[in-house]
């Protein structure tokens, strides 16, 4: 099952090389193509990453020269410092220039992807002790505002006190954990998907959301970047809280899933036969189990209802969402949503949840992590 599902999936990409030429796909509009940019969004490392993903499966030439032209794009955008004022450094480097480090130990995309770490560096506040995910410096809305995806782009910065030695990446990226798994994870292993502090004090003032359905709701997606993100915080980390959070979290997502196992898009939205789905948070979770079962003993009493959850997960994902067996759709995946509260592609392919399928189909089937750690 999960050789057809990477076989359609290397096809398709192969073929979307072409038509995306030097532009980066983002999110599908009203069920169809992806809309396309050239390179100006915080998604657009997910593309490089498939094509990483998808030399490494083949080991053909074309899935490499394309990589490496998206590398050669990041290098100019990191250069001429284009649409980098948030937090998803992490998303847009760690996938590009690092995944061909990892690859090739070019020393070049090495240098790159430090750099990378420390415009990342650059969103540290010390007055409140966080990293800004949105925004400018001293933004009255945003400037005390952490929000639960920044776990994925903590990665990166781990990565550069590795390669270092400088403490500094280390300690903003572990307080940033911390204060993420004291303020965003609630005690039944739900989570806020931001929280606000106070931008002088640092004070903790109240949870909140951007994406989910109302403040004090799981956003279904920003779960799946906490149990990915606190797995991957617990391997750079050792920090036995991270590897806990992080299974709290997953137990929390597949307990909730529903029939055809593929999470809508928030916990707490009413449920009828409109409602849209998530595939993506449901392909991340997959993603994220897949690193946490890694650290689990083997006889954690966790262990089998996870990889239960994770089976049925790709499964459902597999059976009913993607467009295998569909050679015209240029995504992976259907029904993902960027953002139903602002009816921004509510159900379109989103290119991080292809990205995230792909990464788990690779990993189950071949042992390929992605690029997330060395
Ligand atoms: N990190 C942005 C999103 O998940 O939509």
């Amino acid at each position: 099952m999960w050789k057809t599902a990477i076989e359609d999936a290397v096809a398709k990409t192969r073929r979307n090389i072409e038509s995306f030429g030097d532009l980066f796909p983002h999110v599908g509009e009203g069920g169809g193509d992806y809309k396309l940019n050239p390179n100006t969004d915080w998604t657009d490392g997910f593309w490089s990453g498939m094509l990483w993903l998808c030399y490494e499966y083949t080991g053909e030439a074309v899935f490499r020269d394309a990589a490496v032209r998206t590398v050669e794009s990041f290098r100019q955008r990191l250069a001429a410092n284009t649409a980098l004022d948030h937090h998803d450094i992490g998303f847009l480097y760690s996938l590009s220039s690092k995944a061909q480090w990892f690859i090739e130990k070019d020393e070049a995309a090495r240098q790159l992807t430090l750099q990378a770490a420390d415009v990342l560096m650059k969103r540290w506040r010390p007055q409140s002790q966080l990293i800004q995910a949105w925004g400018p410096e001293g933004d009255p809305a945003n400037g005390g505002r952490i929000i639960i995806d920044c776990m994925m782009n903590l990665p990166l910065l781990y990565w550069a006190y590795q390669q270092t030695g400088d403490t500094r990446y280390r300690d903003v990226a572990v307080t940033h954990a911390e204060k993420s798994r004291r303020f965003l994870v609630r005690g039944d292993g739900s989570s806020y998907h931001t929280f606000y502090f106070d931008p002088e004090t640092g004070d903790s003032l109240r949870g909140g959301t951007a994406q989910g359905y109302r403040d004090g709701s799981t956003w279904t997606r920003g779960q799946a970047w906490g149990v990915y993100g606190f797995a991957l915080s617990y391997r750079y980390t050792g920090n036995a809280a991270f590897l806990d959070t992080a299974k709290r979290l997953a137990r929390y997502f597949l307990e909730r899933l529903p029939r055809d196992y593929v999470v809508y898009w928030d916990f707490d939205a009413p449920v009828d036969a409109d409602t849209k789905r998530d595939s993506s948070a449901s392909a991340i979770t997959s993603a994220g189990i897949l690193e946490l079962l890694e650290h689990l003993p083997s006889n954690d009493p966790d262990r089998d209802f996870l990889e239960n959850g994770l089976l049925r997960s790709m499964r459902g994902l597999i059976e009913r969402y993607a467009t295998i067996g569909e050679p015209d759709a240029q995504g992976l995946l259907k029904r993902g949503s960027y953002s139903v509260r602002g009816g921004a592609s509510p159900d379109d392919f989103v290119i991080w949840g292809d990205y995230y399928y792909l990464e788990a189909l690779m990993r189950m089937d071949r042992g390929l992590c992605g690029y997330w750690y060395e």
